[in-house]
C-alpha cells in the first residue's frame, strides 16, 4: 500500500477542486490510500518563525507530508498561477533548505476551471516550483481539466463518464510512476530470516 498525500489548493468548501479530491479518493487503485495534507491554517512563511520553535502549524504539516510516499496536487488557477495558499504550503515544506520534506517524492498535479483553459497555466507554474523543489513530478498524462462546473451532480459526485475513466487512468499511471522511485524490498537479515 502507498501513502499518497493530497493537497487541494483551494479554501472555499464547495470548490470544484475538493469534489474531485473526493472523486479521485473513489477512483484511486486499492494500491493506494489517499489522505488529505490541509493548507488552509499554514502562517504566512516568515524566515525569522524559523526558530527551534517554529509554529506547531508548520510543523505538523511537514510531519504529514514526511509520512507519505508522494503527493498529489490538486489546484485550481488564480490570475494565470497558481493560488496564494498553495503556494504557501510548498514554501513551508521546502524549509529549512537542507530538511526540505519535498525533496525525492513523486508528485502528479491536477488543475482545473470552471472556464476553457483547465488551469494551464498554474499547472505549469505548479510544475515549476515542484521541480525546483526536487519533487518527481510525472510528466504524463498532463490534467487540465476544463468546464469544471459541468462534471459534478447534485451531490457533488463526479459524473462525466470520460473523465472518471480520465481521472481513474492517471491515478492508475500516478501509480506505476510512484512504484519506479520506491525502494527496492531489502533481502531479509540474517537474523530476520530465522
Ligand atoms: C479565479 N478564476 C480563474 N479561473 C481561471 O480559469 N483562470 C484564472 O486565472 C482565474 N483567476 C481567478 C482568480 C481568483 C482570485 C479567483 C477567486 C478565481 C476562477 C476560478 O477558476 C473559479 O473560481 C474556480 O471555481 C476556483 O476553483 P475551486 O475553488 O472551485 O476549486
Amino acid at each position: 500500500m502507498r501513502n499518497v498525500g493530497f493537497i487541494v489548493g483551494s479554501l472555499r468548501k464547495g470548490a470544484y477542486t475538493r469534489l474531485m479530491s473526493q472523486a479521485a479518493c473513489e477512483l484511486a487503485p486499492a494500491s493506494l490510500k489517499l489522505t488529505e495534507i490541509g493548507i488552509g491554517d499554514l502562517p504566512f512563511y516568515n524566515q525569522d518563525l524559523e526558530t527551534d520553535t517554529p509554529p506547531a502549524q508548520w510543523v505538523s504539516f511537514r510531519n504529514q507530508v514526511r509520512d507519505c510516499d508522494a503527493v498529489l496536487f490538486i489546484t485550481p488557477e488564480y490570475n494565470r498561477g497558481l493560488p496564494a495558499a498553495l503556494k504557501n504550503a510548498i514554501d513551508v515544506g521546502s524549509r529549512p533548505r537542507k530538511e526540505s520534506v519535498w525533496r525525492g517524492r513523486p508528485a502528479a498535479v491536477i488543475s482545473m476551471s470552471p472556464g476553457q483553459l483547465g488551469g494551464m497555466a498554474a499547472n505549469h507554474q505548479l510544475r515549476l516550483c515542484l521541480s525546483v523543489i526536487g519533487m518527481l513530478v510525472m510528466p504524463a498524462p498532463e490534467m487540465y481539466v476544463s468546464n469544471a462546473g459541468d462534471l459534478f451532480d447534485g451531490g457533488g459526485k463526479l459524473s462525466n463518464d470520460d473523465m472518471r475513466r480520465r481521472v481513474s487512468s492517471m491515478l492508475a499511471d500516478f501509480d506505476t510512476w510512484i512504484g519506479r522511485f520506491a525502494p527496492s524490498p531489502q533481502p531479509l537479515s540474517q537474523g530476520e530470516r530465522g
